[in-house]
């Protein structure tokens, strides 16, 4: 095990904009960025790397979705010695996946199917990012080319298969029709932040562009699934509307996100 340090190592022009305070590491990331708090801030820290979400994404879409949406203000961004770092406001509460949520499950998932149709009723022609299948399949193919995808952690249905096979098959199925939004990009439940009875904030959102609607629906489904249980999954779809619902795309987005 490596020593985490207890704080983060900023570069001089971040030092000179973030008060001295108090840092605590944030623990529960998965897309590879160390995520530091203060009382009021947020400081994001990630290598450079191809192929991946950087934090100037998330930087230029925080930008985008200041006044349209309730997410963190971008404080600051820098890059030094292939580190990126995106300092941001904190925002009040906590994730909705988070234990100390304690709203009913079906509350929850009212908040989330209402956020989600928020979202997705943003007029596409004013969003600067594309994160459609002819952008998103281009660059997974070069994940996998480049060997980015951890085979071991594909779904239990599709455990074993190959990261290629994979590939191969979201090329092969792709739908004929994107019905398109502005997607969040990794709608899971820790990425909307709860404050008392509401949802404060989106945050995580890198991957934010114009995108089928089931990208989203796709893995806040699995993410309530798994946090909440069937029942509740089931009724997040119906609360944010069958009609606009295919399971087949369901399922071609949650086969998708295997390779991001
Ligand atoms: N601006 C913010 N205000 C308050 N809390 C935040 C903020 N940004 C991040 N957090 C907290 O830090 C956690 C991790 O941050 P974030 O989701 O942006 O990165 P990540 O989890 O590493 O990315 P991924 O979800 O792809 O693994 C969040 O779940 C949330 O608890
Ligand atoms: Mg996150």
């Amino acid at each position: 095990m490596t020593d985490t340090p207890d704080r983060p190592t900023l570069p001089d022009a971040l030092k000179r904009v973030l008060p001295a305070a108090r840092w605590e590491r944030v623990s529960g990331g998965q897309s590879g960025a160390q995520v530091w708090r203060s009382t009021r801030f947020v400081v994001k820290v990630q290598a450079r790397a191809p192929h991946a979400v950087s934090l100037q994404q998330e930087r230029e879409r925080l930008r985008w979705l200041h006044g349209r949406l309730p997410a963190p203000q971008v404080v600051a961004f820098e890059v030094e010695d292939g580190q990126e770092f995106l300092a941001m406001t904190r925002v009040p509460g906590i994730p909705m996946s988070h234990p100390d949520a304690l709203l009913h499950p079906e509350r929850i998932v009212t908040l989330l199917a209402r956020a989600l149709r928020e979202l997705h009723a943003l007029p596409i022609r004013d969003c600067p990012f594309r994160q459609t299948l002819d952008v998103t399949l281009p660059l997974a193919r070069e994940r996998v080319q480049a060997g980015l995808i951890d085979q071991t952690d594909f779904d239990g249905d599709r455990a074993g298969r190959s990261a290629v096979s994979v590939f191969n098959e979201l090329a092969r199925t792709r739908p004929a029709q994107e019905d398109l939004v502005v997607a969040h990009g990794d709608a899971t439940l820790d990425n909307f932040i709860l404050n008392g009875e509401f949802v404060g904030a989106l945050i995580d959102v890198g991957r934010l562009g114009i995108a089928d609607r089931h990208a989203d629906l796709a893995l806040a489904h699995r993410s309530v699934r798994s946090e909440l249980g069937e029942r509740y999954a089931t009724q997040f779809l119906d609360l944010y509307g069958r009609a606009l619902l295919d399971d087949t795309k369901l399922a071609y987005y949650r086969l998708h996100d295997e390779l991001f």
